[in-house]
């Protein structure tokens, strides 16, 4: 096919879905360049000239796999694609190639949901690994999204916790709720473990309504209406549960919530659960049924040795290391410590890291989490890539995503 037949077509208006890789920016031949490196035909990729077209053929698309941006592409062009794509196709994976060395693009690119950016002058060889890599990636994500929720598939848990108050454990819980319902399109539950002082409900401007007594009281073999009419629903796709304000509430079981976890977990597909400042009873069950654990700490001596504590206890409770997550937050606060710091002197590995913002506190005070009313921050895309990461996380899909290594060299 020549320059002028592929120029005719990309003026003909793609629809959505009808490719499953997209090459974007001239030269029309960048489209044979992508198509070389997927070891697919031509005619198997689609080309549009700019991201204005392709942001038209894309919008709530899920069915393309991926998308690659030819160096011709502008910086800000490409990062507002990636968010467009990001917030409207989250399965799609956007590839960036440069003519040089993107580095001072990269922490930009990354944080817009960009999954490789690529340097052509490298070779073709790097092309073709990112381009794999991509497709991969949104192969796990379609698979994750696609089998949870079924009947008889059990949903994900993920407990968020510290032993220290105030290090942002109710933030990132009501946020990465949020975010995965919103990406996913599933029933998400967001659990409120503290019975005496829970605030989940503060970051969505409500107070709690029921007893969490309500939920333990429908059990283990609860189907989803049961659960919904003891929930509150918070948003899209998304149910929360938690105790109003009572000292004289009875202590909850960590058996019974045990028990209807394995409820939750059939009903929802993904439940967040903000456990307590302690190890209650109730929390430690919580973990116990858990997919993965978060362990949140600030960039603080007294934050960090509370979370070498918690890795401690939880692996010596019998939670396996590969189950526990560290996430730092307030990573970027100049306090004489560095991520890179905790990393070295624990000898531990930190998978997220969550930037200080004002808009945390704000959106907690006006009611909203941060995720929804401030979607194109910093924190809120971060949030974002922590959601994406669990998402696609899937145990039974293929491992690209996150290869599960060791949190610890200790010899
Ligand atoms: N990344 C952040 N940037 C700015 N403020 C934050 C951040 N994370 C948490 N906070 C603030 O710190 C306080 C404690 O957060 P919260 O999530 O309620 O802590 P916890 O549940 O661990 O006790 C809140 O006022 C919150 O707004
Ligand atoms: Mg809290």
């Amino acid at each position: 096919m020549s320059d002028q037949d592929m120029t005719v077509q990309s003026h003909r208006a793609l629809n959505p879905g009808e490719y499953r890789a997209l090459a974007v920016g001239a030269p029309p031949t960048f489209r044979q360049d992508v198509a070389r490196a997927l070891g697919a035909s031509t005619e198997a990729v689609g080309w549009l000239a700019n991201v204005a077209e392709a942001e038209r053929a894309l919008a709530g698309d899920r069915n393309t796999d991926l998308l690659v941006l030819s160096p011709q592409v502008a910086d800000t062009d490409a990062l507002s694609i990636a968010d467009f794509i990001n917030r409207t196709s989250p399965t799609t994976a956007v590839v960036l190639v440069r003519d040089g060395s993107p580095n001072g693009l990269l922490p930009m690119a990354m944080r817009a949901g960009i999954r490789d950016v690529v340097n052509a002058t490298n070779g073709a060889e790097e092309l073709q690994e990112a381009l794999e890599r991509a497709m991969k990636w949104s192969a796990s994500l379609k698979a994750a999204s696609g089998t949870v929720g079924e009947p008889g598939v059990s949903g994900k848990i993920y407990s968020v916790f510290s032993s220290k108050g105030g290090t942002g454990k109710t933030f990132l819980a009501c946020n990465l709720a949020v975010a995965i319902a919103e990406k996913t399109g599933h029933e998400t539950a967001l659990i409120d473990l503290d019975v005496d002082m829970g605030d989940v409900f503060s970051y969505f401007g409500t107070d709690a309504s029921r007893p969490l007594h309500d939920l333990i009281s429908v059990g283990e073999d609860a189907d989803a209406e049961a659960l919904k009419s003891v929930g509150t629903k918070l948003g899209d796709n998304l149910w929360a549960f938690g105790a109003p304000h009572d000292p004289t509430a009875a202590g909850i079981s960590g058996d019974s919530i045990t028990k209807v976890l394995k409820s939750i977990q059939r009903a929802f597909p993904y439940t967040i659960i903000d456990a307590t400042a302690d190890y209650s009873d109730l929390a430690l069950s919580s973990f116990d049924n858990s997919t993965e654990v978060l362990l949140i700490s600030a960039l603080d001596v007294v934050g960090v040795k509370h979370l070498g504590k918690a890795i401690e206890t939880l692996m010596s409770i019998g939670v396996p290391e590969e189950r526990l997550r560290i996430i730092l937050n307030r990573a970027d606060s100049k306090v004489n410590l560095t991520p890179e710091d905790v990393e070295r002197v624990m000898n531990i590995k930190v998978d997220d890291l969550l930037p200080s913002s004002r808009l945390v506190p704000l959106s907690l005070n006006n009611g909203r989490p941060v995720f929804l009313e401030e979607p194109k921050s910093e924190v809120a895309k971060s949030i974002g890539a922590i959601a994406d990461k669990l998402i696609a996380d899937d145990p039974g899909a293929s491992p690209v995503q996150k290869p599960k290594r060791r949190l610890f060299g200790r010899a």
